[in-house]
């Protein structure tokens, strides 16, 4: 069951505002009378809805996975700046495809975009543990005592980090490492907290699922069936741990 207005911007009817007028306007109909509410709620599976004469078709939740260059905005619209969203095609965008959490202007990667709120509210919700892996270029070497301080949980100021992976890559001033939390500026923030700053972050993989090597920066793909799966199993919970060696070490060009 979803909202009325919900189910219109999902048939590809616009954005929700663009939903509501059509209500308003008396332009959709439902067992032949007019349907005026937006929050009435109907079963996506077997409602059968008309707009202006036109049977409304339910699609399936759309899910994305974006390879976010450094300088583009991790948004839905910006007056002025190029956002995530103006590199999609208009009608997922017209759908709701929204990105799950943000990454910084200048952090690139696996960012996931999806119809589905729900899916990225629990994604995102620190107590679910859904792991995220980054690769951190960084100023000086790290070493088993950062390990340890970010497995304990580090004090940022005005909040603890929760414990976090760390795993330093032999020989280089990098290291890998998979936290369970989004909060601004995150990943930096913890480094900073042991005095080490971050001068490339690259997001590697969000719960489990790694981003395409074969997308160039700024390209996207649809997820699989079996990526999306995947991807609901880890936002309830059921992602297998251990998951921090298994991207690929980070090779820059
Ligand atoms: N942590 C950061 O500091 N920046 C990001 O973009 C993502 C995680």
């Amino acid at each position: 069951m979803m909202r009325l207005d919900k189910y219109l911007t999902l048939c590809g009817f616009g954005t929700r505002a663009q939903a509501r007028a059509l209500l308003r306007a008396g332009r959709v109909r439902i067992g032949g009378e007019p349907a005026r509410n937006p929050a009435q709620a109907v079963d996506e599976q077997t409602v059968c809805a008309w707009v202006d004469g036109e049977r409304a078709q339910y699609r399936r939740a759309l899910h994305v996975m974006l390879y976010k260059p450094a300088g583009i905005l991790t948004a839905a619209r910006d007056a002025r700046r190029r956002t995530v969203a103006d590199l999609l095609p208009p009608a997922y965008v017209a759908r709701g495809c929204m990105p799950v959490g943000r990454l910084d202007m200048d952090t690139e990667g696996l960012l996931l975009l999806t119809t589905d709120g729900q899916l990225a509210h629990r994604l995102l919700a620190p107590r679910r543990h859904v792991e995220k892996v980054y690769f951190a270029q960084l100023d000086g070497p790290v070493d088993e005592a950062d390990c340890a301080a970010f497995a304990a949980g580090l004090a940022l100021g005005d909040f603890t980090a929760l414990p976090a992976r760390l795993e330093p890559l032999p020989g280089q001033c990098a290291a890998r490492v998979a936290v369970c939390e989004g909060k601004f500026h995150q990943v930096k923030r913890m480094f900073q907290a042991r005095g080490r700053q971050v001068l490339y972050l690259k997001r590697l993989s969000f719960g489990g699922l790694a981003l395409d090597e074969r997308l160039a920066p700024g390209a996207w793909r649809d997820l699989t069936d079996e990526e999306a799966a995947a991807l609901y199993a880890a936002a309830e919970g059921k992602q297998n741990g251990g998951a921090l060696l298994q991207p690929k070490p980070d090779v820059r060009a």
